[in-house]
Formats: C-alpha cells, structure tokens, sequence
C-alpha cells in the first residue's frame, strides 16, 4: 500500500476558491478506493470551525531560520484523512489568500509554514512513501527536503511529486523574503528558487521535486512552450522528462444532475425532462422572460479573469441578443472585469443577467439550467466547468487549449483555436444553429452526459505513477 500525503491550500469541502479544492476534494478518496493511503494537509483557515475537527498534535514548532511558529494539527475525514495546521496568527483569517486590499503581504510565510508543517507531520505523524505538493503554496516543501534534510535519514527514501494546476500563479516574493522563509542565498540562484531577481516559489517546486506532473497532457506540451511557459519554459524543457499529464476527473457524487440536491428537479440522458424545470428555475432567478424557454441560454461560472477570457465573453456580450440568446454570468475577480459584467447588465436588461460573487448553489444551477457553457479561456490547465456541463447536457463552447482541448470534442461541445472575440462569436454563432436543430441537438445533449470523467481513471495513472516513483 503506498501512502501518499498531499499538500495544497484548498480543498472542498472545506476551503474553495477553484478547481484546486475539486481536485483536493475527490483524488485522495478516489485513490484510497483502489488501497492507496492517503493524507491531506491544509491550512486550518478561520473559515473551517474546529468544533468539527479532533485535535491530535497540541504544540508542533516550525521554524524558519530563527523565528518560530507555534502551531497544532486538528485532523478529519474517513478513508481519505485531512490534517489541518492551526496557526491563527497566519491563516485565522477571512480570505484563503487576501482581502479586499489584495494579496496578504507575508503569504510567503504564511505558506512557507505550511510546506515546512509538511516534513514535520510526514517525521511524527503519517509517514508517507510520496509527498504529493500541489501548486506554489506547496512549492517548498520540495526545496526544505532537498536542503535543509538532504542528510536526514527520515526522508532519503521519500519521493517528492509536484502538479500543476496553474503556472500563471507562481507565488513570487523580493529578495528580502529569503531569510523569512528559512533559505539563505545558496537556494537563490538560476538553478534554485531565484526568478529575475525575485523569489518564486512555484520554480521551488518545479526544480527540486522527484517528478512534476499537471492536469491535462495538453497543457503538459503547452507549458514548455514560450507562449504557454510564464518564463518557465525553459525550466519545464529541462525537465521534461520527468513532466507528465493527468487530466483531472470529476466529482460526480457531487455534479450530476441525476442526483444533485441543489437544482429544482433532477434528470438523466434517458429522461431529460428535468432540465427544462432547470432551466425555468434559472430564469426566474436571474428575471428572464419566458420567450427564453425556446431560445439558447449560454452559461458562465468563472473566476472572472483573463486566464477565462473575461474580455473575450464581454467584448461579445453586445452582439448576442441578434442571435435571440441569453447570458447569464456567475464570477468574481478583477475589478475592471467585475465593473465591466456590471454595466453589461444593466445596458442589456432581461437578455445579460450577471450575479458577482462566489456561490455554490448558482453555479449547480447555471450547468444545470443553461443550453451551452462558456469557456474561452487563453489557457486553461484542465478547467472543471466544461466537464461538469457535459454531464448536465450543457454542451461547452470553449477554446482549444490545455483540457478544454483534451476534454471536448466535435461530437459533444464547440472549440474555436485563436483567441479573439471574433473567433469567439463565430463560434457561438455556429453552436446556435446547432441548438435550433433540436433533434440533434438533444442527441448531442445525451452524447456529452455519456461521456466519463470519473476521477477513478485518474487515480489509477496517479497511483501508478507513485508506484513507479518508489520503485515497486
Ligand atoms: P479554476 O480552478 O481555474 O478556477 P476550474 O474550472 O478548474 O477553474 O474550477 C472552477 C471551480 O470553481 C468549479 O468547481 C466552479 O464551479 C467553481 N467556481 C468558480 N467560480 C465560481 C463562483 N463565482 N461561484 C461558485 N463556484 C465557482
Ligand atoms: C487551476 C486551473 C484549472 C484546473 C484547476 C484544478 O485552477 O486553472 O484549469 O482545472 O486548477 O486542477
């Protein structure tokens, strides 16, 4: 039995701001399924109560050069165990990572702490064969056991895997972060965690792990390119061949229709009727008028971002009432993009319908009710949302990058290749006469709720892949 433990900032249930948390949420019970034993840990943010939790550490010292951090680990979970680092002073906070201020300035320590908790719980807790980090907050973890324990006996046989989830966020800190990290300037150089002049976390994770893995075989290719890369290419290029693609499952006792508690009534590719009340419940909670019953309804749930093409669905928001469709918008995010859906909203009334926030229910209810999904992103590692719509018939309209490319097909959703608002349209334009077809339409609606992206195919790469890496 190989034990795994992970390390990463979210994880739904219990702290989300993306897909990250889906990941986190559903891999470690997918591979304890097929006998792995896994671990989680995340930070215990003010957000998680710990009347929920077991406290099973009292007093666990990290230090970082000379400053100490008292912290103690709560734990929960069946199967899949998820260990919670306690540290009110660095997460007992509203935001997972800032406020409306911005970033926290001393993330960096913040998730400095958590990556050095790892090796400590992985030394007196759990003891794993792998540690699996996961995106730049983990990116440490890495470099710590490579440096500060490359002698110590505890960790020799222990490998270090590092994803990806997104190279656009890298965790990158001046210079003068390096002693509140722990690291002195051995670590900042070209060849260690040194980034233009800056410290990057990410590259932390990127160079010093056993082996490197992100979520879709074609982000895999695309990351090694300079359009894709983020300035890391070049890194990736070295180390190409320790770099694979694992295409992210979804969770679906969680997103299908068949089953989902949040949507007004639930349906299946073999009785679709559902999904017309789902589609009348969300107009009625966005005051659409009934003439959009027969009428396309395009879907967004997003961090409202250019990484999704934020700019891309505005810059065509204008142009679709012609088409005599709808558009109803679920995110939050940048400013100029939340204020730009704001004012789309109120000059489009009853045709643009944008709710800026962060909330669950609705976006349950936006796959569920919508016809199509938009997705244009500029790059996209493997995105979620496109593969909870083909479960709830949604058909995807989406741009042909990382797994939005892997995950959609002619057959099921829409894709266009370069990345403009005209391409954009066409598109959309294209899956509109498609939708008026409504025989084939439906045919190509039960074609995507068959489609399988269940998390155990996943697994079973990812736990072959620590097989391979122990060396069993
Ligand atoms: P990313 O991780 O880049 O944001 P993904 O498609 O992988 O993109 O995952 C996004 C996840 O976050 C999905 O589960 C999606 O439903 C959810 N999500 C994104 N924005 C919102 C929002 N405003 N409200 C509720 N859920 C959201
Ligand atoms: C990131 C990516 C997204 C991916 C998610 C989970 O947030 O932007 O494409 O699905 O991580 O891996």
């Amino acid at each position: 039995m190989t034990k795994i433990l992970m390390v990463g900032s979210e994880a739904a249930p219990f702290a989300k701001t993306g897909g990250l948390a889906d990941v986190l949420g559903a891999l470690p019970a997918a591979l304890h399924e097929l006998g792995d034993e896994v671990a989680v840990l995340l930070p215990r943010y003010g957000s998680i109560p710990l009347a929920e939790l077991e406290r099973i550490y009292d007093s666990l010292e990290i230090w970082l050069g000379p400053a100490r951090y008292e912290t103690s680990v709560y734990r929960t979970g069946r199967g899949a165990t998820y260990y919670f680092l306690d540290c009110p002073q660095l997460y007992d906070r509203p935001g997972l990572y800032g406020d409306a201020e911005g970033d926290y300035p001393d993330n960096h320590i913040r998730f400095a702490v958590l990556s050095r908790a790892a090796l400590e719980i992985a030394r007196r807790i759990f003891r794993p064969h792998i540690l699996h980090c996961h995106d730049w907050q983990a990116g440490l973890t890495p470099v710590y056991k490579k440096t500060l324990f490359a002698q110590d006996p505890t960790f020799l046989a222990m490998r270090t895997l590092f994803t990806i989830h997104n190279l656009g966020y890298q965790g990158l800190f001046p210079k003068q972060a390096l002693p509140q990290i722990g690291l002195d300037e051995t670590a900042f150089v070209p060849e260690g965690i040194e980034f233009f002049g800056r410290v990057n976390l990410l590259k932390g994770g990127l160079k010093y792990s056993d082996a490197l893995t992100t979520v879709s075989k074609a982000y895999a290719r695309e990351i090694q390119t300079s359009r894709y890369g983020f300035g890391l290419d070049g890194v990736l290029r070295a180390r190409a061949r320790v770099l694979t693609g694992i295409l992210n499952g979804a969770d679906y006792s969680e997103w299908n229709p068949e089953t989902d508690r949040w949507i007004a009534a639930n349906y299946s590719a073999d009785d679709l009727s559902g999904k017309r009340a789902c589609k009348r419940d969300l107009l009625a909670e966005f005051g659409l008028p009934e003439t959009a019953m027969e009428q396309p309804v395009l879907g967004v749930v997003a961090r409202l971002t250019s990484q999704k093409g934020a700019d891309l669905i505005a810059e065509v928001a204008p142009d679709l009432p012609a088409e005599d469709a709808y558009l109803v918008v679920l995110g939050s995010g940048d400013a100029k993009y939340e204020t730009q859906f704001a004012k789309l909203a109120l000059a489009f009334p009853g045709r643009i319908c944008v709710r800026l926030g962060y909330d669950n229910q609705l976006a349950h209810k936006i796959e569920a009710g919508s016809d199509m999904f938009l997705m244009p992103s500029q790059y996209e590692p493997c995105g979620l949302n496109q593969i909870y719509s083909l479960r709830y018939g949604t058909p995807p309209v989406v741009r042909a990058t990382g797994g939005l490319d892997d995950t959609i097909e002619e057959d099921t959703g829409f894709k266009f290749q370069e990345y403009s608002a005209k391409a954009l349209l066409d598109c959309i334009r294209t899956a509109v006469a498609a939708y008026r077809d409504r025989d084939c339409w439906v045919e190509r609606m039960r074609r995507c709720m068959r489609k399988d992206f269940s998390w155990n195919i996943s697994a079973k790469e990812y736990s072959a892949l620590y097989r391979r890496l122990i060396g069993s």
